[in-house]
């Protein structure tokens, strides 16, 4: 009997495989796959779990370490049976046991691709609905699935549901880029039932991992405070994640996280999931502990009072879930979030970047055009590529010259810039270096002409006092008029001036009083206001493709991929002190490549200008101080690092990070950059403890060099009358060498940041 039924079950994965029901989106050999059914009986003799059953069909999604494999089985109810390592023959999928078989599942649900509520789901749902005729049950069955090639080497997976009682269809979208090893995932819902349709939640993505334990790191801050980590374990029950603060919406926790396998995160070793939602407004991440001690994930828009009613004929698209699994820990997740992003996400991703000098902090709100002619022309003798004029210089009814007006009104203020921004772009292009300029287009102050004209664009209860975040309030961008006023402003400026370089794009408030004058629907507010903005972004981008953009929200308010689609760069945090800075940009970097991350030289902290510029070189350096004030040594040492930076930003911004010593754990946080070719590395040390003998003790060992190559390390940034004892005693090692014994990059109470290039002897 048992051999009739595995001959039976080999008979019919063999069909399945003929009819090309069990599709490998794979680079596997496709008849390699065929000649292991041969073993296939064998094998399910061989264990005594329950793997697929007669019938059940794989759609299987694999980059090239990766594979999460959906099984269809013959109710056509599609569960989540691995997420993890690529096997390297894909027949084996169908041998995984179900839910990591751990014991009874009720619903045969609890590892469903896209959990719906009110049926007999008992766990966390990625979908609740009521339908039109007031049901609020949903069932959602496997219809069809196919799978097509993209532009860039991706391969998209689109898996098809419905519920077999109502006309209610959800396509679940996998996007998946083999090299880089990185999965996007969304889903599109739309019905055609008679009336409109209420969708209670709707989440991006609903993955299963079975497995012993799961660490949790995320999160958390406040301004000038942002990605303070903390790993957790996962135990039974629901661990959220979210904001629902509208706008500037990651103020106090960031929709990135790293979830750990078995054992706590580690920087090389284990099997690590890094997720991010690519989403600039609320959103709930939800991590559970199911009753078999398998983790569920829910990630997506934030339910919370953001009902969507959803009309018939329409779709509704969620936004992306972005994950990479590594088993080489968290520094092999990041690089590839790193790649991924560098050449699929962020507009010029392996392009170029500009050097740039910006006077927040050298003028604040305080400066008129004598005294900005003269920063350009100290921009220019430090050696930046562009000026960038920040927040107070518009406004003229209530002009802007602090915090408390003038947003909204986006006219030059004529007492400062009697001769307008036009003449400034001129000015500093005269000087030699181009011009930029700060934005913060979505906000308007209550004492401004355009909330005096437009009470009704600014989002607000009518019957509540306002109450203000930075003395302003946020632009209604779920109406199209307001969309069309903030495209409007920035299009403006750059009609006006075609060659205006670079635009700092802010984003000081969070949402109170969430209500809109126009929206015929309340709990549309928060959704339509991110697809807004994404809109007028979009068409921006449409028509000015190369433009450098910096995402700001105050800092570090709004750091995600859904809004990196859009910027060049993101300024991470307004604090800028060096030592805050190595931990603030460490933490950052699980998810975000270098060249993305602004970094800027300022006066914050104790430090010396030489270690704010090092740790400022781990990105895109560029500087807020006043350059008449610094000293002589200052301003060589200054000169100097730009044009070192020159020549070394392409190794930081395309190559490998690789994180060496950890600033939680060692008495010094030591990373390096290496190049594709693994013939140059640019390497960063610096002190961060500050207790007598704090230093680094012993050698490092370095990473991501090739074994058999050799190298030498130079000492960059030796500061002015300084000699580096690196630099006197100049030895070649080998790759090897460096990987297994390492060097000691002398960081001590004297040398406090340490930068290395090594560079392969040929
Ligand atoms: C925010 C930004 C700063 C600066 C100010 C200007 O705080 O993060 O960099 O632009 O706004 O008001």
């Amino acid at each position: 009997m048992r051999r009739y039924t595995e001959s039976f079950l080999y008979l019919l994965l063999l069909c399945e495989s003929l009819c090309n029901n069990l599709i490998s989106i794979s680079f596997n050999s496709y008849s390699f796959m065929k000649l292991h059914y041969l073993f296939l009986p064998f094998m399910l003799a061989l264990t005594q779990q329950t793997q697929a059953a007669p019938g059940d069909r794989h759609i299987i999604i694999e980059t090239r370490q990766t594979a999460l494999v959906i099984r269809v089985d013959t109710a056509q109810t599609p569960t989540i049976v691995h997420l993890g390592p690529k096997l390297r023959n894909a027949a084996e999928y169908a041998l995984i046991p179900a839910n990591g078989k751990r014991g009874e599942d009720y619903t045969g649900l609890y590892n469903s691709i896209y959990t719906p509520a009110g049926g007999r789901n008992l766990l966390e749902p990625a979908i609740q609905v009521t339908h039109a005729d007031g049901n609020p049950s949903l069932d959602l069955k496997y219809v069809r699935h196919e799978t097509q090639s993209m532009v860039g080497g991706a391969v998209q997976t689109n898996v098809y549901l419905k519920d077999p009682q109502y006309p209610f269809e959800v396509t679940l979208h996998y996007k998946a880029y083999p090299n880089e090893d990185v999965i996007e995932q969304w889903s599109t819902i739309r019905h055609t039932e008679k009336k409109s349709v209420f969708l209670h939640k709707y989440a991006s993505a609903n993955l299963y991992i079975p497995a012993e334990q799961y660490y949790l790191t995320h999160f958390h801050g406040d301004w000038a405070n942002e990605m303070n980590p903390s790993e957790i374990p996962l135990t039974e029950g629901i661990k959220l994640l979210d904001t629902k603060l509208g706008t500037r919406a990651d103020l106090f926790q960031p929709p990135s996280f790293l979830v750990a396998i078995n054992q706590p995160a580690h920087e090389d070793r284990g099997e690590v999931i890094a997720g991010t939602l690519a989403w600039s407004g609320n959103y709930q991440l939800a991590f559970e502990v199911d009753p078999l001690h398998n983790l569920r994930l829910l990630a997506g828009i934030n339910p919370f009072a953001s009902a969507y009613t959803l009309a018939p004929g329409k779709a509704f698209m969620t936004p992306a879930f972005l994950f990479t699994y590594s088993t080489q820990g968290t520094g092999g997740a990041s690089r590839s979030l790193h790649r991924w992003a560098r050449k699929h996400r962020i507009p010029q991703g392996e392009g170029n970047r500009l050097t740039l000098l910006n006077n927040w902090e050298a003028t604040y709100f305080d400066f008129n055009e004598e005294k900005l002619s003269a920063l350009f022309k100290d921009g220019k003798k430090l050696g930046v590529d562009l000026f960038l004029l920040d927040d107070g210089w518009f406004g003229n009814k209530y002009p802007r010259n602090n915090d408390r007006a003038g947003l909204g009104d986006w006219q030059e203020n004529i007492k400062k810039l009697p001769h307008g921004l036009g003449y400034l772009v001129k000015e500093a292009e005269n000087a030699g270096i181009k011009f930029g300029i700060w934005l913060e287009p979505e906000m308007v102050s209550p004492k401004s002409e355009l909330y005096e004209k437009h009470p009704d664009w600014v989002i607000k209860l009518p019957n509540r006092q306002e109450y203000y975040f930075r003395n302003q309030l946020v632009l209604d961008l779920s109406n199209p008029k307001v969309q069309d006023f903030v495209y409007g402003i920035v299009n403006d400026l750059l009609t006006k001036n075609p060659t205006l370089g670079y635009i700092k794009w802010d984003c000081n408030a969070v949402i109170y009083n969430a209500y809109s004058a126009t929206n015929a629907n309340q709990s549309h507010l928060y959704v339509d206001y991110v697809q807004g903005l994404y809109n007028v972004l979009e068409r921006l981008r449409a028509k000015y493709p190369t433009l450098p953009m910096m995402l700001c929200s105050g800092g570090g308010g709004r750091v995600d991929y859904g809004a990196l689609k859009y910027f060049t760069e993101y300024w991470p945090s307004d604090n800028t002190d060096g030592l805050e800075r190595v931990f603030i940009q460490w933490n950052y970097s699980y998810f975000f490549p270098a060249i993305a991350t602004c970094n800027h030289v300022t006066d914050w902290g104790k430090q010396s200008i030489k270690f704010r510029t090092d740790v400022a070189m781990m990105g895109k350096l560029g500087y807020d101080i006043v350059v008449s004030k610094l000293t002589e040594p200052e301003l060589e040492f200054s000169q100097q690092a730009l044009k070192t930076y020159e020549r070394i930003k392409n190794v930081i911004w395309q190559g490998d990070q690789f994180r060496l010593a950890s600033p939680y754990t060692s008495d010094i946080a030591s990373t390096m950059y290496v190049s594709e070719g693994q013939d140059r590395a640019v390497w960063f040390s610096y002190l961060v403890k500050n207790r007598y003998k704090a230093g680094s003790a012993a050698p490092v060992k370095l990473k991501g060099l090739n074994p058999d190559k050799n190298y030498t390390i130079q000492e960059l940034n030796v500061y002015p009358g300084t000699s580096s004892p690196i630099n006197r005693n100049s030895m070649t090692y080998s790759g090897n060498y460096l990987m297994a014994i390492g060097v000691n990059p002398q960081v001590s109470a004297r040398r406090e940041s340490v930068v290395l290039e090594v560079t392969e002897v040929k």
